[in-house]
This record gives structure tokens, sequence and C-alpha cells, in this order.
């Protein structure tokens, strides 16, 4: 297999401190080798091996591919009056889901997937190299499923949320929703999906249903992640840790005891700082879950009604700059921290063994993603050792 060589790197996060400086292993002036889809040399330029293929990056720095462990790709249409209105004033609320739930029923397989295709490539383009998706906006048997089966062609991180929300058919019956989707929509969504959510919140599930539907997911092979605490505090994270979920997601709302738990558990705490972006919403403090010492990740959210963003480096400005996380921290849950999120050991670092997801920056170092707010900083992307982008 032919081996390729990235050379003259000017920083290199590798996310190893046995390889380098920090707790994000920063190696200076460094090189690294992949070969296929796998990395098989890192160190300093100087003593890198000959390889067949040899790429200078005149000094470029150059990270893991960011882990984006929350994304709503499967849907049709946009809600930008949505947005306008709340932007005047309007407050959000779960009940917008219905409406991209309607236009997302009515949409054909083809023009899901050419959507797909064009948000997964915005991904990659802001430096994504894997991503989660979650099906939650078809909430028929038929809908889900079918969104799940094209999802799954695409990302092996497949999320089935028939527990979105309640459709509005079922709204005088939310038992029996929750029955569909723990039986007949499960059974029809399992064998495309890797793992189950639900939107544990005000205007959704509460945590008994949550339970129960994380429960049959289980149950069924699939392993847990919540929407939680994004609208108020609540049981979401109860019910994570209890489900041992990979991931609570949001924990926009956070008790001391949600801190707690989060800080002695599995589970993750993915922080989406697109949301409370585009919902006009408070903060979370990152700050106070690492120093509890919480596992935190940063992931775009991407959808149509609360973060339309499809931007890692834009959600990496904001949890630098409103949630108080340094950009080395920022740096390090968008790749590591996803990387936990989704329970990877294979991706979110630059070691020998890892997949070569790989991102090289038009800037010397990986502060500048915070530090140059708005700007397309992506110089090329490798994904599995293929180059998604040509250099520029
Ligand atoms: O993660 N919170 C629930 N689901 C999405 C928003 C869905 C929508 O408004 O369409 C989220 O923010
Ligand atoms: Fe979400």
């Amino acid at each position: 297999m032919a081996a390729t060589a990235l050379v003259n790197i000017g920083t290199l996060v590798t996310n190893d401190a046995t390889l380098g400086n920090g707790t994000l292993g920063v190696i200076e002036n460094a090189a690294l080798i992949f070969e296929g889809e796998q990395i098989t040399w890192v160190g300093p330029a100087t003593e890198a091996p000959i390889a067949d293929q040899r790429i200078d990056l005149a000094g470029r720095a150059v990270l893991p591919g960011f882990v984006d462990s929350h994304a709503h790709l499967m849907f049709a249409g946009d809600r930008s009056a949505e947005f306008a209105a709340r932007m005047a004033g309007s407050p959000y609320h779960a009940g917008g889901i219905r409406s991209t739930v309607a236009m997302t029923r009515a949409a054909s397989d083809a023009q899901l997937q050419e959507n797909l295709t064009r948000l997964v490539n915005e991904l990659y383009s802001t430096g994504i190299t894997t991503f989660e998706t979650k099906s939650g906006y078809g909430l028929t048997v038929a809908d889900e499923s079918r969104a799940l089966a094209i999802a799954s062609t695409i990302t092996p991180e497949t999320t089935y949320l028939g527990a979105h929300v309640v459709p509005a058919e079922f709204a005088d019956d939310p038992a029996g929703y929750v029955d569909l989707v723990t039986h007949e929509m499960l059974t029809a969504c399992a064998p495309h999906a890797k793992w189950i959510d639900v939107f544990c919140d005000r205007g959704a599930f509460d945590g008994d249903q949550a339970r129960a539907i994380l429960r049959a997911g289980i149950d069924q092979g699939l392993m847990a992640r919540v929407h939680a605490n994004q609208l108020q505090a609540g049981p979401g994270i109860q019910v994570a840790v209890e489900m041992n979920a990979a991931s609570a997601d949001h924990c926009t709302h956070l008790t001391d005891t949600d801190i707690e738990l989060l800080a002695g558990s599995n589970t993750v705490a993915t922080l989406l700082p697109g949301a409370e972006f585009a919902t006009r919403s408070p903060y979370p403090d990152a700050r106070r879950l690492l120093d509890a010492g919480a596992t935190v990740a940063i992931a775009t959210d991407c959808n149509p009604g609360s973060s339309f963003t499809t931007s890692m480096p834009f959600c990496i400005a904001l949890a630098v700059r409103e949630m108080r996380l340094t950009p080395d921290e920022a740096v390090w849950s968008a790749t590591l921290g996803g990387a936990r999120a989704l329970r990877r050991t294979d991706i979110g670092r630059i070691t020998v063994g890892a997949r070569a997801d790989i991102l090289a920056l038009n800037a010397p170092s990986h502060v500048h993603l915070a530090y140059r707010p708005g700007v397309d900083l992506t110089h090329q992307v490798w994904v599995g050792g293929r180059a998604h982008r040509v250099a520029s």
C-alpha cells in the first residue's frame, strides 16, 4: 500500500500527551505518514522515514478531523422564518419539530438523499471527518426507517430518534406513540441504527417514557444517547447516567446534582453551542463540568430548527467565548471528546493505528479556530486517508 507523508507541519495536535506538549500532545515541526486508511508514523519531521508520496504543508497546523457526535441531517425544507421570528422575540419550543416532520414526510427518497449529500459535503469542508446522524423527522414506521436506511449508507453512526416529539396524529394518545416507538417502529429501525436517542424535555418525553424507550432500544442491541436538559432542568441527565448512555446532549440547564452525576459516570456531556446561539438561550458553563471532572464534547447539532450550522470551527469559537473553554479544551472536545461520545477509540487522535482522519489548517496553530471566528481555515481534509478537498 502506498505511504503518504505529510511533512513540514508547523504544529501537530495528536491528542496523545505522551507524544508532545500538554493534553493535546502538540508536536512542533512534525510529520506523519498514513497508508491506506491508517496512520502508520507520527513524530518530529527530522526523524520521518521515506514515503511514496510527500505533501509539504509549509508550516500549517494539523489536527485530528473533527468528530461531530450529534447531528440531525435527515430532513427536508428549512425553518428560516421561524428563526427570523425568534430573533424578533418569539421563544423556541419543541413543537417546531412538527413543521419539519410535515416537510420530511412529503419529500421523496431522492430529495432526502440530495439534502444529506449537500450537508455532508459542508461537514467535510469544515474539517469534520466522522459524523453521527439521527432520524426523528419522520415519526412513522416507514418514514423513520427510510431515513435511517438512507443515513446508514453514508455513516456508521446512525441514531434512531423516533422519540423526538409526539407527532400531531398522536396528540391525544402519547402512550400509544411510545408503544409504537418501542415496538413496530423499533423493529423496522433497529437494523439500520447503532444508537437510540430520546428527547427528554418539556414538550417532548418525560423521564419514565424516556427510560422505557431507551430500555426497549437497548434490548434490541442499540446503545443509548439522550437529548437532555435543553429547555429546562429535568430528569434527562439522571436517565442518561442510569442507562449508561454514551452521551447526554445539550446540557443547557444543569443542577449541581446533574454535574455530579455526569462527573461520576461514563456519560459524556455533549455541548451544542449552535443551539444556544440560534435559540438565543443561555450557554451552559463548560468550565463547571470540566472542573467537576466530567468529559465534555462539542457537536454541531446540525438541524433546521435549533442549530442550522455544519461548522465545527464556529461551534469551537462559541464554546471558547461563551462556555469558558480554553481553545485547547475546545479543540479536544471537538475531536477526542466527540470520539468518546461515540465510544470510538480509532478516531479523534493522530497516533499510530488511528484512522487517517486529518485536518490541515490555513493557520499556524489550532488556536486560530477560535481566534479567527467565521473565517474558513480549512486547507485540506483527509477522510480515512482520502483527500476530500483539493488544497488551496
Ligand atoms: O437537538 N432538541 C431536540 N431536537 C433538536 C431540535 C429540533 C428542531 O427544532 O427541529 C435539537 O436541538
Ligand atoms: Fe439534537
